[in-house]
């Protein structure tokens, strides 16, 4: 995150003793930190040793199959067309992937005990449909449609849902963090006037009562493509106290302050987060260009060494047909790629758009697994022939 917080009780002096009520048990600090002690970190305190396991075990959870295959070509299929059920841990389904990035939906309709940790890569949440509380060390983060929760590597997590009548979710996984881009910020680290959103638009965790439980406490831990259960004996919540600047946030996609101009912007003015691996842009309700003449669709274009992923979210869709809420398409390098036939024209003269959607490119080519064969809109390939 940008800036500092603090919630709960902490020593007034870091690495100083820190006593329970008893005055004579030491709460144990833990430092939760990236960039080996150089990057951002904060520190917690914990009712019990945050090491204390009674067992670790290697579990089978299923993978999505690679369609090696698969031609490269321009893509659309639509995830929600997937009825599977499960939980928010059990339910992923992962379409495109590379060693920086991994895209999935997750259809949640059930509950589940357990908690998650994904220990080697960060992960973004897009709230599509659902509400409910993300629930951490760190406290609670509560969610509503339109939020994109940034999950550092690490945290342990549990998603609450309000209810399981629509609640569906983009996940995508970075082994590097999701980060605010430099340029948004100004010397001292603020976010400048001229970014797309400000401090005062994050959504940060809520105090919550630490939990002193003692038992056996299911953690789903996954590590690259494996998983693992380790079996805790206090409740992982034990923290009374952090500070610092390493925890889960969120920003909602309708808090995006959308940029417009005399003539076509490329995505860039769209950015919203980076990483190693890719960035993500947020499109939102905006005026078009205000060029008299200008046309307001993209014009055709070839990015050799991006793929472009493009989630879409509500509303229509202007440069594209056939797309639906749940879609998406993916535009590799390598393929030019543009409005499809009468697209441009009809956008001519637009005032403004009222869609929303998520985009990730992705810095190096994404391998297709087979939920995308098994989704595919198959004649999107021929959707440019006039
Ligand atoms: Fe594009």
């Amino acid at each position: 995150m940008p800036f500092y917080h603090k919630l709960g009780e902490i020593p007034r002096v870091k690495h100083t003793t820190f006593y329970k009520p008893d005055g004579k048990s030491l709460y144990r600090e833990e430092l939760f930190g990236s960039k080996g002690f150089s990057g951002v970190y904060s520190n917690k305190y914990h009712i019990h040793l945050p090491t204390a396991l009674k067992s670790v075990r290697e579990i089978k959870l299923g993978q999505a199959e690679s369609w090696s295959e698969a031609p490269l070509s321009c893509y659309h299929f639509f995830t929600d067309k997937l009825s599977s059920k499960g939980d928010f841990i059990s339910n992923r389904k992962v379409f495109l992937e590379n060693d920086t990035t991994s895209i999935a939906t997750a259809k949640i309709t059930k509950e589940t005990d357990s908690f998650y940790r994904n220990a080697f890569a960060a992960e973004y949440l897009f709230v599509h449909h659902g509400s409910g509380r993300l629930l951490t060390e760190f406290g609670t983060l509560p969610f509503v449609p339109g939020d994109q929760i940034i999950i550092p590597r690490a945290v342990t997590y549990r998603l609450e849902f309000d209810n399981f009548e629509n609640n569906y979710l983009l996940i995508v996984e970075s082994p590097s963090a999701f980060e605010i881009p430099n340029h948004f910020k100004n010397d001292y680290g603020q976010l400048d006037e001229a970014a797309p959103y400000c401090e005062r638009d994050f959504k940060i965790p809520e105090f919550t009562e630490a939990i002193d439980e003692k038992g056996e406490f299911r953690i789903i831990v996954k590590a690259g493509k494996n998983y693992s259960e380790q079996i805790a004996d206090h409740h992982p919540f034990d923290v009374v106290g952090w500070d610092g600047y390493l925890y889960p946030y969120s920003f909602n996609i309708r808090d995006y302050h959308a940029k417009v101009a005399r003539i076509h912007l490329p995505p860039p003015v769209h950015l919203a987060f980076v990483t190693g691996g890719f960035v993500i842009c947020n499109f939102v309700p905006r005026l078009f260009d205000f060029h008299p003449e200008a046309i307001p669709a993209p014009y055709f274009h070839s990015n050799i060494d991006s793929d472009e992923v493009l989630y879409y979210v509500e509303g229509d869709f202007m440069s594209r047909k056939g797309i639906k809420e749940g879609s998406i398409t993916l535009h590799p390098g390598g393929m030019p790629h543009g409005p499809q036939p009468g697209k441009t024209e009809s956008s001519v003269g637009a005032k403004d758009t009222s869609e929303y959607a998520v985009m990730v490119d992705t810095f190096a080519p994404l391998k297709l697994t087979t939920n995308v064969q098994k989704t595919i809109d198959a004649d999107y390939v021929r959707s440019w022939l006039e």
